[in-house]
């Protein structure tokens, strides 16, 4: 059996359980490719796994390869599979239930892949695809954001905040964004038309009559904005569950989505960053032997953008 170096953890627990490994290399099943991970995105969810916070209803075995956002080179097909043919630059949100993209090769479901925007490299395509899907159905898949509606996206300045907010201009939408006082001019720059600064403002003082309000927060930044939203609108968390007696007792829809695979979705994204409308924004690149760094900084909760590994 062939090998390459991988980021595994053989337990649950801090940063220190990342381990710079030699790992058997994945053979592509049915209906699937073998690709060569030049970059890997770092996400909160890598982290949540690593330490054990998701083992109740997501059981892995070890050892793991975390980090499950990529960009690379097809380097063989799998039997069935014709999607995509050796050397091809593709992009992908693998599935999560599956040895991640922190690693030299992964073998992926020709469906959960892409091929990459063309106008980019490897760094920024490895950024795009969790945060940006994640983005996505929240919006446009499960709120329906239109043309003239007015959303409030909150953590705007972070991973899937920073592409809400440019999918939610992209169909001219009104967006108001929150991020402290050192990311308001950030905003403004990606185009927020109304940026809080949460540490000066309570957004509640300021918001009301949303069409949808984007939680990506969770907890008392929840319960706060029932109040923002216009009749009949609709809050989409991906942090935790809204209650659906809140959104009756205001009159508003509620729902929580946790983002599923998508290679169209991503192939309709990778169109808009080839014609400049989307930009990864990419606040720190690390070389992949660096995960535990990688994970220490996503953990303070302030990452600008996205942090990515540098693997090939
Ligand atoms: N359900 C799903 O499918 C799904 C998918 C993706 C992500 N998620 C979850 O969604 C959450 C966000 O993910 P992410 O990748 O965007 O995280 P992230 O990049 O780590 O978010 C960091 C951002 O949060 C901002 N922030 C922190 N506290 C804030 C506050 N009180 N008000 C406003 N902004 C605040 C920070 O801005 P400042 O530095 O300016 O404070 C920073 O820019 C995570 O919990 C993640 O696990 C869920």
């Amino acid at each position: 059996m062939e090998s390459m170096k991988a980021v595994r953890i053989h337990q649950y627990g801090g940063p220190e359980v990342l381990v710079f490994d030699d790992a058997p290399r994945p053979v592509p099943g049915l209906g699937e490719v073998l690709i060569k991970v030049h970059a890997a995105g770092v996400n909160p969810v890598d982290w949540k796994i690593r330490a054990g916070y998701m083992k109740e209803f997501r059981p892995y075995t070890f050892p793991l390869i975390l980090g499950w956002d990529l960009s690379g080179v097809v380097e063989a097909i799998g039997p069935g599979a014709g999607k995509f043919k050796v050397g091809d630059e593709v992009y992908s949100r693998p599935d999560i239930s599956r040895n991640g993209a922190y690693a030299e090769y992964i073998a992926v479901k020709e469906s959960e892949a892409a091929f990459k925007p063309r106008l980019i490299d490897h760094i920024h395509a490895a950024a795009i695809p969790l945060a940006c899907l994640t983005a996505w159905q929240a919006i446009f898949d499960t709120a329906g954001l239109s043309a003239g509606q007015k959303i409030l996206i909150h953590a705007a300045a972070g991973g899937v905040g920073s592409f809400a907010v440019q999918l939610a201009k992209w169909k001219d939408a009104y967006v108001i964004g929150t991020a402290s006082g050192r990311n308001q001019s950030f905003l403004r720059d990606m185009g927020v038309d109304e940026p809080i600064d949460y540490e000066k403002m309570r957004f509640e003082d300021l918001v009301h009559d949303v069409d949808v309000v984007f939680d990506t927060i969770g907890g008392d930044i929840q319960k706060r904005s029932w109040m923002v939203l216009k009749k009949g609108g609709i809050l989409v968390s991906i942090a935790a569950s809204p209650k659906a007696e809140e959104a009756a007792r205001g009159g508003v829809r509620q729902a929580f989505i946790f983002m599923t695979p998508n290679g169209s979705e991503l192939t309709e994204i990778a169109g808009l960053v080839d014609s400049g409308k989307l930009k990864p924004i990419v606040e720190t690149v690390l070389p992949l032997a660096d995960a535990r760094r990688a994970h220490e900084l996503s953990q303070t909760g302030h990452t600008r953008g996205k942090i990515v590994l540098r693997v090939t």
